[in-house]
């Protein structure tokens, strides 16, 4: 894996805090296992801890339960079920159809139906299986093949449609029409979800709980407590991973442990074995695509239809925007004139599904790739060439499906230039002569783009507070409303704070996110974490400095030509150099206010649900990815060989950080689309709900060869210094991989038959594939 270097434009002259490759601001804690994760927090005397009883059917009513069983085992201190909830027993965070303890009816395996409290984690577990349920069974629907043949949805369905598809359709030369499946994903942070509830004086509740969205978790528990928000305070140093799953679906645990804290008035805590959390929290939506595209002899497209059917599972939850992002994504990076893209929100008896990384994106954007792969073996070129063709123009062919004028396209280029670094011409002749003389082995090559909106697609969602403050010593203290999950929000952040006010990193420190220091705070989601708080922090941090600018020249005099510099820990000012904390503490005697809040809301954002036109993104993010793989056609296992990703991160805050977000993203989307397999029995249990069962990529599943660079671009958009988002449009750079191997696959027919290849590509999906080729060459 290469160095990050700092990228080799010319500086700004003068103190740069921003644009260098920074390590984690947590780096060393983490190494020395000494970062402090929820489950870490030294707990309080008498603290006691739940768990939840699942339910074991897929859709049935509660007949009956006998709770004497679970009471009378050892160490049960008490036991609450849905009648218990003063408040409201909800933590759906949308439509409100998602009960936190089932109140009768049960919906899928694993859904939560009382809380039991014990002395110790292991006695709360063990009594939450005593329980004897007597359930009446009901029909459940599990896929969504199944939920689109029953009109099973959780909401509305959605259409998105220019032009006029079926009369292009009609006129095209070519058409291709198919099926796709795409599986799903669970999140699989190494820290578990986790509420950690502690009772304060006056019905008031402390959550400490590992969440992306601090905000939500207080409102939903004080929902549960019927109690008004400020009597809850929300609080999360860092995650260990969240990727969308801790969004809205840590809302259930810390109802539930601030629950019985307060029956209790003890501190409760509910940590999440990682079984119960694979089997009662959503995952990424699996996919059902039908589409049908008309195209010319060049490849262009000029008319495509989408259906896509997500398994919602048994609530909305966050389904809603995560299909209109599929909706917007399906595009990718290319101009459909003529297009109809349908989504169907179907409604099964499993995980209520909810956010993860690239919230829909991906499972957009892979479908029309999959057409234009069709497309190419179809027309016997490379999928490349097609690609090309089809690409978004920069001054016309620009505007999207949902009416937003792309202004910042930069697809052509920056393929031209992953295409020439990663010789990819020379690497599919040399595959083609390999593929040639080797029977068994086959290698494959495909070379992937994407473009991806970044801003919450609900407008509103769109804003951000900080706090910052600077002690008479001259020290910082940063807060924002964003949460910290090992993705580098904080570092960020604090190097838009130094850089404002010329201080170095060892100054500042930032706390935990905390619902009582900013407050009705979004999740920390859709990529725009930095995005949003560095420029409510930036915010922040200017009006100190204003303040003490203002300061200064009262005390050393206004030199006209040469502003006051705020750089290397100093104060330049009219000839003078004095150092940062001497001026504060000046400042203080003189009584300048030291601390700031700061806001900012993305300017420029509408949305129309119902026409689903607007201009829902602030900006787009791009990048492409070359794979090369190696796919044995006897067994169906494969070998990533090399991958050059190429990622357009704009003007990087700091190229060590997004570098390392390029890769995660990538093995993580490779995870998805290769050997992460969500398998749920006829009776609807998920079945693959631990590491044994259901596989991640390991070290040796990486490349020994990943090559990730960062495209030099700074943003349009006047985003945080001209940065752009990267923490979940990266995932899509591992289509890349998917594509190889169909074409890998595809070598084994002369790639004559288009391979019908369903994501994950596990080797028996390979070798299904492999067999179809076969027999239809
Ligand atoms: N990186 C790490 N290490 N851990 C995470 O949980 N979540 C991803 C991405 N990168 C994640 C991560 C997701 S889903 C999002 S939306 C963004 O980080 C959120 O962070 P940002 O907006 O601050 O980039
Ligand atoms: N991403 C993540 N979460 C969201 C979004 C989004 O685009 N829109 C609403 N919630
Ligand atoms: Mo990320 S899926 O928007 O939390």
């Amino acid at each position: 894996m290469n160095q990050p270097t700092a990228p080799n434009r010319v500086r700004e002259a003068g103190w740069q805090a921003v644009g260098i490759p920074r390590k984690h601001e947590s780096a060393e804690l983490h190494v020395l296992g000494q970062a402090t994760y929820t489950d870490d927090i030294p707990e309080l005397q008498g603290t006691v801890h739940a768990a939840l009883c699942l339910s074991s059917k897929a859709h049935a009513n509660i007949k009956s339960i006998d709770l004497a069983p679970v009471r009378t085992s050892g160490g049960v201190v008490a036991v609450y079920t849905a009648a218990d909830i003063v408040g409201t027993n909800d933590c759906g965070p949308i439509i409100h159809d998602d009960p936190i303890l089932s109140a009768g009816e049960v919906l899928y395996v694993g859904q939560p139906i009382f809380i039991v409290v014990a002395d110790t984690h292991d006695n709360a577990r063990r009594a939450a299986r005593r329980a004897v349920i007597d359930y009446e069974e009901l029909p459940a629907i599990l896929t969504p093949q199944e939920a689109k043949a029953a009109q099973s949805y959780v909401l509305p369905p959605m259409a998105l449609k220019r032009g006029d598809f079926q009369t292009a359709f009609d006129l095209a030369p070519r058409v291709v029409k198919g099926k796709l499946f795409v599986g799903g994903q669970e999140q699989f942070y190494l820290e578990g979800q986790i509420a950690y509830a502690i009772p304060k004086e006056d019905h008031g509740m402390l959550v400490q709980c590992s969440t992306q969205h601090p905000s939500e978790m207080q409102h939903v528990v004080a929902h549960a407590l019927g109690v008004h928000s400020h009597k809850v305070q929300v609080e999360c140093r860092r995650m260990g991973g969240g990727f969308g799953g801790k969004e809205s679906q840590s809302a259930l645990w810390a109802a539930a442990a601030g629950i019985a804290a307060a029956k209790l008035k003890r501190p409760v805590k509910l940590r999440a074995d990682r079984d119960d959390d694979m089997l009662v929290t959503g995952k990424r939506h699996c996919f059902y695509y039908e589409y049908e595209v008309g195209y010319d002899d060049t490849g262009k497209i000029l008319a495509a239809k989408v259906d896509m059917t997500l398994r919602a599972g048994y609530s909305a939850d966050l389904s809603g925007p995560v299909a209109t992002r599929a909706v917007c994504h399906f595009d990718n990076t290319y101009y459909l004139s003529d297009v109809e893209i349908l989504a169907g929100c179907g409604k099964t008896n499993t995980q209520s599904n909810t956010a993860f990384r690239g919230f829909g994106g991906p499972q957009g954007a892979i479908a029309i790739e999959y057409i234009i792969d069709d497309i190419a073996r179809n027309l016997g070129r490379d999928a490349l060439d097609i690609r090309r063709v089809n690409f978004y123009g920069r001054a016309e062919r620009n505007i999207t499906p949902y009416g937003q004028e792309i202004v910042d396209n930069v697809i052509e280029a920056l393929t031209a230039d992953l295409e020439r670094s990663s010789a990819y011409r020379a690497r599919r002749a040399a595959i083609d002569a390999f593929n040639q003389t080797s029977p068994v082995l086959k290698k494959g090559l495909a070379l992937t783009p994407l473009k991806f909106g970044i801003a919450f697609n609900v407008t509103h969602l769109n804003q951000a507070g900080a706090l910052v403050h600077v002690y008479v010593d001259g020290s910082v203290l940063v807060n924002h409303g964003g949460t910290e999950m090992g993705q580098g929000i904080n570092t960020k952040v604090m190097q838009v704070v130094a850089h404002e006010l010329g201080v170095s990193m060892e100054n500042l420190r930032v706390t935990a996110t905390d619902t009582s220091k900013v407050s009705n705070t979004s999740a920390t989601a859709a990529s725009t974490g930095a995005d949003l708080n560095g420029k409510a922090a930036q915010d922040a941090a200017r009006q100190i400095r204003e303040r003490l600018t203002a300061h200064a020249i009262k005390l050393y005099g206004a030199d006209d030509g040469q502003p006051v510099r705020f750089a290397d820990n100093a104060v330049h000012v009219n000839g003078h150099v004095v150092p940062f904390p001497e001026l504060v503490q000046k400042a203080y005697l003189a009584r300048v206010q030291l601390w700031s809040d700061g806001f900012y809301a993305t300017p420029g954002l509408h949305w129309d649900p119902k026409t689903m036109n607007g201009h829902p993104f602030s900006y787009y993010a791009y990048g492409a990815a070359v794979s090369e793989v190696v796919v044995d056609t006897l067994t169906g296992e494969w070998k990533l060989l090399r991958a050059d990703a190429l990622y357009d991160a704009g003007r990087s805050l700091n190229p060590a950080i997004d570098i390392g977000q390029v890769e995660g993203a990538f093995i993580q989307g490779m995870g998805w689309l290769t050997t992460e397999q969500l398998w749920w029995n006829g009776a609807g249990k998920l079945m693959t709900h631990a590491p044994s069962t259901y596989k991640i990529p390991g070290i040796s599943d990486c490349p020994e060869d990943l090559r990730v660079t960062l495209y030099q671009n700074d943003n349009v958009e006047d985003s945080i210094h001209r940065s752009k988002a990267v923490g979940e449009p990266p995932l899509l750079l591992p289509f890349s991989v998917f594509f190889a191997i169909r074409d890998a696959i595809s070598s084994v027919g002369g790639h004559r038959v288009n391979p019908p290849l369903n994501a994950p590509a596990t080797s028996e999906e390979i070798l299904r594939a492999v067999s179809i080729v076969e027999l239809g060459a």
